[in-house]
């Protein structure tokens, strides 16, 4: 047996690194990505080496991870139970994809990952994983060994002599996954949904009330549903969400603290910060406001939720997830154009849209003479028509 490790550098997967060598006495080959957490990944390689390790494997994926997955997320405005921005749903899919091509290129019969049997990731990763290879043996330790606790791990890496690297500003109390999407936090305190963290949980964004007391104004084009530049200056779909990351984050936007439902049938709380996904969404369905079709739009907002679930429980690697994007991504061909943003503490608000596509008629919606573009005698018969059927209905109610 040969194993494919999804390994983040940090204590867990590094002791699962050993759990596998020992348990499954295989060869292990290790895939850390870049997807924009924004941690430094000089020391994965080293540590990696020491455990033994021959294959390592370290990728820059944030480019792919925002223009490949993020963007066309966005495209439909998914939002998962009317909050949450799926931040690390999205990041699952990538994830598995490139461990399974790594997999190949190496010849591993297997993978494994850190997710507990309890999540969400796990369905996604090996979701992802079996689109790729149906034949895959999946191993995920958190749901067969018997380290079950903070304490019992430790030792296992103490006993084992897994090198712990101390993170700067010390290890945080929360489950925390982050990506160029977001920063997620669960687990410790957050499991009282009544408790409120401290202000010192968030490292993105600023607290709302010691953002800037002036509002900032960005501009932001489109194409095709996607953002190419801020403020006019053309940047790759990484460097977008950055540079609005860090827009974002100093006016205190895109805090969230809710509890959802996971797939697996539990309720769980937690803390997000969304800055730029927070800026886009608002931005994109400004765009969208004068360049699609009323029923176009409203076709997206009936297929949204259902989009969004689907990308939350895992399934971005299927039939139905395939066919809603094309549906999306049909809709975004005059999704271009520009939107002006007012950023301030902690809220986005719209000031201003303008398309060379607008459908948007001045001439015709104007309260001013419309100089014969719109007969406003027409409206009578369309009301009239429209009432029919609740006439009728008002009717009997008489009697
Ligand atoms: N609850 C969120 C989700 O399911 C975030 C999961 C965070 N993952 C983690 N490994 N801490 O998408
Ligand atoms: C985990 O259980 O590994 C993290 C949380 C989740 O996947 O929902």
């Amino acid at each position: 047996r040969k194993v494919a490790l999804a390994y983040s550098g940090g204590l867990d997967t590094s002791v699962i690194l050993k759990w596998l060598q020992d348990t499954y006495q295989c060869e292990v080959v290790t895939f850390t990505a870049d997807i924009g957490q924004g941690e430094e990944l000089d020391h994965v390689r080293p540590k990696a080496k020491q455990l033994g390790v021959k294959e390592i494997f370290i990728d820059d994926l944030r480019e792919e991870f925002v223009r490949d997955f993020v963007f066309p997320m966005f495209r439909a405005n998914a939002i998962y139970e009317g909050e949450y921005l799926l931040g690390t749903s999205i990041a699952r899919p990538l994830i598995a994809k490139r461990l399974m091509e790594i997999a190949e290129q190496t010849g591993c019969d297997a993978i494994a990952h850190g997710a507990t049997g309890k999540g969400n990731d796990q369905v996604r990763f090996e979701l992802g994983a079996y689109h790729f290879n149906p034949a895959i043996k999946v191993i995920a330790p958190w749901r067969e060994w018997d380290l079950t606790s903070r304490e019992t791990l430790l030792a296992y890496a103490a006993k084992h002599k897994i090198p712990i690297t101390k993170k700067k500003g010390g290890g945080s109390p929360y489950s925390m996954d982050a990506n160029a999407l977001h920063i997620s936090y669960e687990g410790g305190g957050l499991e009282d949904p009544w408790w409120v963290p401290d202000d010192s949980i968030w490292r993105w964004t600023k607290n709302p009330e010691q953002a800037p007391a002036k509002a900032e104004y960005i501009t932001l084009k489109f194409k095709h549903g996607d953002v190419v530049a801020v403020n006019g200056k053309k940047l790759s779909p990484y460097k977008v969400l950055a540079k609005l990351n860090e827009i974002g984050g100093n006016h205190g936007i895109g805090r969230l603290d809710i509890v959802e439902n996971r797939y697996v049938g539990m309720k769980s709380r937690g803390c997000y910060e969304t800055p730029g996904g927070t800026i886009l969404m608002k931005a994109h369905r400004a765009i969208e406001s004068i360049t699609l079709d009323r029923e176009q739009a409203h076709l997206k907002d009936e297929i949204m939720p259902r989009y969004a679930k689907l990308i939350y429980n895992g399934y971005w690697f299927s039939p139905e997830r395939n066919a809603l994007q094309a549906l999306i991504d049909d809709t975004q061909k005059h999704v271009n154009g520009e939107v002006r943003l007012k950023l301030y503490k902690g809220n986005v608000y719209n000031a201003g849209r303008r398309s060379p596509d607008t459908l948007f008629d001045a001439k015709i919606a104007t309260f001013e003479d419309d100089r014969g573009a719109y007969n406003q005698k027409d409206a009578e018969g369309f009301i009239r028509l429209n009432a029919l059927r609740l006439r009728i209905g008002a009717k009997r109610d008489r009697k």
